[in-house]
């Protein structure tokens, strides 16, 4: 039982400051159990521990492995805690359900069916966050941690992004004019497209035509008429999900 010597260590370091001329191992009563009260009454009364989750969403990209981060500050052990993490939009609502006694799939979102971890080894120092693999667009929401032992309830937001590098076709050429169109398919959310020069001037091109697809992903292209020689790029890019990516294309003199 390691753990419950680390408890004690703990809170003997973080309370001696304060406490150690009131501490007087009475008859009967152990240092170790006054010391255990005495944390368990300044838990409840004093500067409490908190339940710190990432007040930022989380963003991920589809088939990413992502944490939803979530540690008590100061922290302390949570082994002997039930740790249940939930949407409250879903039914079962159920994501993870930790207890002490090992994880209960009972009732768990069948979506989310092998794909999730709390990582046990640290629930010991304060650590309840949650692994999520291989990440889909509709796990996409508002996830709550809760500890109901502790009436501790904290909010964490996921935003799911998809993205794929753009493609640039040679459309037409004539009449010293070249009709490039670059496509982007495969994003979520919805990104903005841009064509460039060789030194990074945005330039006029025609109207971005957007498509959704029905797994929601969409597709955007957009067509640039060049007249000159240079080194064009076709910039897409989404910023919920601070994602960017880029294509070049040479048109020769
Ligand atoms: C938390 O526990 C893990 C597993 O024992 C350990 O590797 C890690 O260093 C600990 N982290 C902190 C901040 O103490
Ligand atoms: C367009 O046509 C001209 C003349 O036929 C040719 O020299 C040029 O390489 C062509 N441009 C592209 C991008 O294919
Ligand atoms: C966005 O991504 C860039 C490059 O990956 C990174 O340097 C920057 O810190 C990110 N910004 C935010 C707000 O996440
Ligand atoms: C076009 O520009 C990109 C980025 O500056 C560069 O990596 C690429 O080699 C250039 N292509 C040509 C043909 O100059």
């Amino acid at each position: 039982m390691t753990w419950e010597t680390t408890t004690e260590h703990q809170n003997e370091k973080r309370k001696s400051s304060m406490l150690q001329p009131k501490i007087q191992p009475s008859d009967g009563l152990s240092f170790r159990t006054c010391t255990v009260f005495i944390f368990m009454v300044l838990q409840s009364v004093g500067e409490p521990s908190q339940l710190i989750c990432s007040h930022q969403p989380i963003v991920a990209l589809a088939g990413d492995d992502v944490i939803l981060s979530c540690h008590f500050e100061p922290a302390i052990n949570a082994r002997s805690q039930t740790v249940i993490w939930t949407r409250t939009d879903l039914n079962p609502k159920y994501i993870h359900y930790h207890n002490p006694g090992g994880m209960v799939d009972l009732d768990q979102n069948p979506s989310y069916h092998y794909r999730t971890r709390l990582f046990v080894d640290e629930l010991k120092n304060g650590t309840v966050s949650m692994k999520i693999f291989r990440v889909k667009l509709s796990d996409a929401g508002k996830y709550e941690c809760s500890l109901p032992l502790m009436k501790m309830y904290v909010s964490i937001q996921l935003t799911v992004g998809a993205v794929s590098a753009p493609v640039i076709e040679f459309v037409s050429n004539q009449s010293r004019e070249v009709v490039l169109q670059c496509e982007a398919k495969g994003w979520y959310p919805e990104p903005e497209l841009f064509w460039l020069d060789g030194e990074g001037n945005l330039l006029s091109a025609g109207p971005t035509e957007t498509v959704r697809g029905p797994d929601d992903l969409y597709t955007v292209s957009r067509r640039l008429t060049v007249r000159k020689s240079d080194n064009f790029t076709c910039r897409v890019q989404q910023k919920n999900i601070n994602q960017t990516r880029e294509t070049h294309f040479y048109v020769p003199g």
